[in-house]
């Protein structure tokens, strides 16, 4: 699988932590940045990995900031995805099952590099069930594309 990280600065130290566990899992990671601590803007990051996702370029996303709050509000303005702000790991599997989430978004502030690990984990590892979440997951794609000015 080949997928997208990235964060702000306050993401920076969890981005880099989670490359070996991303290496583990034999998954193929872009990094997009931030490259250091130097404060950035969450939105600018959110784009390239959330546009990435959407053009079909990755197959999924990974979005890290203070608290994942910023990222996942940004991300989700691009049409085609489902950002989700995950700190536990049943909300990382249930977002994969139930919702077909593509971009999974952390608070370095939140949760520690074990956590975060085991979360991504979960969430790279889950397939969306598919059946009565297709027809939901849907309907969402719908409310976006009616929504559009
Ligand atoms: C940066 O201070 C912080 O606001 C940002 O990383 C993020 O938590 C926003 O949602």
């Amino acid at each position: 699988m080949k997928i997208a990280i990235a964060s702000d600065h306050a993401g920076f130290r969890l981005k880099e932590a989670l490359k070996p566990a991303l290496k583990e899992l034999n998954v193929e990671a872009d990094d997009l940045g931030t490259y250091d601590e130097n404060s950035v803007d969450y939105p600018d990051y959110a784009e390239k990995v959330a546009k990435g996702v959407a053009s079909g370029e990755y197959e999924r996303g990974i979005l890290i900031c203070g608290t994942g709050l910023g990222m996942c509000i940004s991300a989700n303005k691009v049409p085609g995805v489902r950002a989700v702000t995950v700190n536990d790991e049943f909300s990382a599997r249930m977002s994969r099952a139930h919702n077909n989430a593509n971009v999974l978004t952390m608070g370095e502030r939140v949760v520690g590099p074990g956590l975060a690990a085991d979360i991504i984990k979960v969430w790279l590892e889950t397939e969306f069930e598919g059946g009565r979440h297709s027809r939901r997951v849907d309907k969402m794609t719908a409310l976006e594309d009616s929504s559009r000015g």
